[in-house]
């Protein structure tokens, strides 16, 4: 199985989210051992689910939970709220530890909460010394230095950084940091990793699909 998921990030409006859906699902066509994950902003998970639902091998993801499970806490999106909405939900990514201080205790906290609530963490490190809470899954390795900047790392280091990585048994690896349709070659000849995390391509329907192959 390869994995394709699509990080919107903070971006698109309601508007824009069906714009994608209706070329989405007019070009999708399900591939055997292709699965595709989305994950657009918190406001738009449940109408992308429902618009979605129907299409053999497609999962809605959040891009981060809340620490907290329930209760007064103005704001949060949390497991419990998300759970039999998503089927899972990055935890960790980059751009959460640097702009939101996210520490390691906060990120195990997710982990736990997710598998709690029936959703499947992907779990997002930097490098070898980001450690991976047990029961994690999913590992995305994603380079800070290839994130938004049209530098992908090539293959060679990427398994160079995997054999450095100490991983949970029989994990699912994931590669993210500037994938697009042009480099996507150049990893898919590996069957060292089993998934992509897809930021800035996947904002469009024809390029995410591009690179999963499913166009
Ligand atoms: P990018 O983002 O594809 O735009 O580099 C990847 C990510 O942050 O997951």
């Amino acid at each position: 199985m390869k994995y394709f998921v699509g990080n919107w990030k903070a971006n698109k409006n309601m508007q824009e989210t069906e714009k994608w859906a209706d070329d989405f699902v007019k070009i999708y066509k399900p591939r055997k051992y292709v699965t595709l994950g989305v994950c657009p902003p918190a406001p738009f998970l449940s109408y992308l689910q429902r618009r979605l639902t129907d299409l053999e091998g497609v999962f809605v993801g959040a891009q981060t939970i809340s620490t907290l499970e329930s209760g007064s806490y103005t704001g949060e999106v949390t497991a419990k709220s998300l759970d039999g909405t998503v089927r899972f939900t990055i935890v960790g990514h980059s751009e959460r530890r640097k702009h939101f201080n996210e520490q390691d205790a906060d990120l195990a906290a997710k982990v736990t909460l997710a598998k709690k609530y029936n959703i499947e963490p992907i779990y997002c490190v930097r490098d070898e010394n980001d450690p991976i809470p047990a029961g994690v899954k999913f590992v995305a390795y994603e380079p800070v230095a290839a994130i938004g900047t049209g530098q992908n790392e090539s293959l060679d280091k990427v398994l160079a950084m995997k054999k450095k990585m100490t991983l949970p048994q029989n994990c699912v690896f994931i590669y993210g940091g500037s994938v697009n349709e042009t480099n996507i070659s150049e990893y898919l000849i590996s069957d060292e990793i089993d998934g992509f995390l897809i930021g800035k391509a996947s904002l469009d329907p024809v390029q995410f699909l591009a690179i999963a192959g499913l166009k």
